[in-house]
């Protein structure tokens, strides 16, 4: 078994989006990765409601969307109804951990938390019995392109094994600056779904890169 692969839709030719997604599928990427932006919770602005309503359209695939916005409660119903399958909101935002899980859950998808990369993973310790998921930044949020930073590793295994003493099945998600190589170092660390942006969209072959990173992180 090898690591699961969450393309990231915020890398894509948005005036060709149905083609990029048929592409990303034919490719072979487990998930699409929708990251919507606020500009207020991080320093941008991406896509929202009716690009993702219109992506459901386009594709059966498992649609993982990461809310970088101030307060995600608020808009869990909407983006549920959108056709989120999973949900990620943030641990630094301002919408209470508990009640926004159990709204996510409430609507029948699954739910996900995720820490920046200086926030100590300890913070989800307490809803690990509830998430699904759990998404550790490997970059600050807000940009696709930049580069993996290392010291997010050590989260990453004391996550990992924090979840096997417990015996619970969270799955860990990294994000920011995965390519065939870091995908190697969070795979060892225990992650097990790896989302990917700039590295497949300038792949020479996108399907080749897909596989270069399942390969890579084959049990
Ligand atoms: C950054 C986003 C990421 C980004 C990853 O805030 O959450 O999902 O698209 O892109 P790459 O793989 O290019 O770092
Ligand atoms: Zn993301």
């Amino acid at each position: 078994m090898s690591c699961k692969v969450s393309a990231s839709v915020l890398s894509a030719d948005m005036l060709n989006l149905k083609a990029e997604i048929d592409k990303l599928c034919s490719s072979g990427v487990d998930m699409l990765h929708f990251d919507v932006m606020d500009g207020v919770f991080v320093n941008n602005i991406t896509f929202g409601l009716p690009v993702l309503e219109q992506v459901r359209k386009a594709s059966d695939i498992t649609l993982d969307v990461h809310l970088m916005i101030t307060d995600p409660l608020k808009y869990i119903g909407a983006f549920a109804d959108a056709g989120a399958d999973i949900i990620t909101f943030h641990a630094e935002s301002e919408s209470n951990i508990s009640e926004t899980i159990k709204a996510i859950k409430d609507h029948g998808v699954k739910a996900s938390l995720s820490v920046r990369p200086s926030t100590p993973v300890e913070v989800v310790y307490p809803y690990l019995n509830e998430l699904d998921m759990v998404l550790i930044m490997t970059v600050e949020p807000g940009f696709g392109g930049q580069s993996f930073i290392p010291e997010t590793l050590e989260k990453i295994r004391l996550l990992k094994k924090t979840i096997s003493e417990i015996g619970c099945c969270t799955d860990i998600e990294v994000d920011g600056g995965i390519n065939d190589k870091t995908a190697v170092l969070v795979k060892e660390a225990g992650a097990n779904i790896l989302v990917s942006g700039s590295y497949l969209f300038t792949a020479e072959k996108m399907r080749d890169a897909v596989n270069k990173i399942k390969d890579e992180t084959r049990c």
